[in-house]
Formats: structure tokens, C-alpha cells, sequence
């Protein structure tokens, strides 16, 4: 079987007008943050199909025994930030997730060569295999930053079938590079766009999502 990468964009009345508070430029920082909670929480609750680990058992309810479901509580579950902007959606997540980790990457591209270079790591040095692991990023553009983060995580052991990405405006050249790389992987997306313009901005994309994010 070949592995390909999968990209989903739910068709949500929710993550629409999320994302289109969040696209309109008139848009200030106190409600931009609160668009990309709910783009965190509503994208994070797509992820978790057929992602959430779970364990089948037998429940006593008032009138009898039924089947029932629950969240594995064993399996460990991690969320990576990718900073700063990836923090914007961190608080959806969490509601969704209350018992995964919280492992922050810091992450910035250089504003000429779009380079990314690491200024914080707070990974584990080894995470166990099992690990379903969940990755915030608004933007995927050039695709430098994902990759980069990707390469951190699989180098200490995450597997590219357990992880899900989710962000709010995924453009080509990041896809193709993730499915060139990692083609088992799996991204839930607000939308796609199709431009990367040549200061690394997605067009027509939302502008800067960590400055508008944090208004600096
Ligand atoms: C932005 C964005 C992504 C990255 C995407 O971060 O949040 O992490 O760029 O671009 P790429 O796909 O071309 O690598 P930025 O470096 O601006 O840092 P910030 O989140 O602190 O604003």
C-alpha cells in the first residue's frame, strides 16, 4: 500500500467563520485570539477521529449493563506548539485534550532567506512510540517550520501515523514538502491557499498570525 498524505478541511459552519474573523484584517487582537481558540478546539476535535485512542468495556448504568467506550488514559498523548503562533491555538486543543503534555517549540523564520531556526526546545529526549502526538501551527507556508518541527519529533521517536497537524491556512509548498517526507501523515486544515508570495506570507492567507495573535 502506498502511504499518502491527507489533508482535510471539515466543512464547518464553525471553522468557516472562525477562519473568516480571523482572515478580515479589521479584526483586532482580542478577537483574533478568540478566533484561533475556536479554530484550535473545533480543528482539534476533527483530529481526534480515528486518533483518540480508546478502550472498550461495560458500563452499570441506573437500568443495566451496557457496552461502553472511554479514552484510553494509558496511552500518552502530547500537544507541540510551534511558537508563537502556534500558541493561539494551544488553548482549544487543551480543552479537547486535558490530560496530553504540553511540549513548546520555538520556532522563527529568518525574514529574508524564510529559514527557520530553533530558540526553544522542550521536547523529551525519547518519546514513547505509542505516543499520539498533535502539532498547533496556523501557517504552513513554505513549509521550512513544519519540517523542521517534524524532524525534532521523528528524531526522538514519534511516529508519523500517530500525528496529526492541525492548522488554519496550509499552502502547497508546505504540503508537498510534508508528503514528500512524511506521507503517512495526516493534517486538518481550515483551508488551503494557494499563493506563497516572496516574503513568505500566504495570499491571501490572515497576515502574521503570531503578531496579530499577540499585537506586536
Ligand atoms: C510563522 C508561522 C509558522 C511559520 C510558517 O511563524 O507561525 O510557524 O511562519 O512558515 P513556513 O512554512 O514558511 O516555515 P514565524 O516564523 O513568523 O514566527 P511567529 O509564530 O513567532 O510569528
Amino acid at each position: 500500500m502506498t502511504l499518502q498524505l491527507r489533508v482535510y478541511v471539515p466543512p464547518h459552519p464553525l471553522i468557516k467563520h472562525w477562519l473568516a474573523v480571523a482572515r478580515d484584517a479589521a479584526t483586532p487582537s482580542v478577537l483574533f485570539r478568540s478566533a484561533m481558540t475556536e479554530l484550535g478546539r473545533w480543528l482539534t476535535y476533527e483530529a481526534a477521529r480515528e486518533w483518540l485512542p480508546t478502550q472498550d468495556t461495560t458500563v452499570q448504568s441506573p437500568l443495566g449493563i451496557c457496552p461502553a467506550t472511554y479514552i484510553d488514559p494509558e496511552v500518552p498523548m502530547a500537544v507541540v506548539p510551534i511558537l508563537r503562533a502556534g500558541l493561539g491555538l494551544l488553548e482549544g486543543a487543551q480543552t479537547l485534550l486535558p490530560l496530553a503534555s504540553i511540549y513548546h517549540l520555538g520556532l522563527v523564520r529568518d525574514e529574508t532567506t524564510l529559514q527557520p531556526s530553533c530558540y526553544l526546545n522542550k521536547l523529551p529526549e525519547k518519546f514513547h512510540p505509542q505516543t499520539r502526538v498533535l502539532i498547533t501551527d496556523p501557517m504552513l507556508a513554505t513549509g521550512g517550520s513544519i519540517i523542521k518541527a517534524m524532524e525534532e519529533l521523528t528524531q526522538r521517536g514519534v511516529d508519523p501515523a500517530l500525528t496529526r497537524i492541525i492548522s488554519v491556512v496550509a499552502a502547497p509548498p508546505a504540503l508537498q514538502k510534508l508528503g514528500a517526507a512524511y506521507p503517512g501523515l495526516i493534517i486538518y486544515t481550515a483551508t488551503i491557499d494557494e499563493q506563497v508570495n516572496d516574503r513568505g506570507f500566504i495570499v491571501p492567507g490572515l497576515g502574521d498570525a503570531g503578531d496579530r495573535t499577540f499585537g506586536t
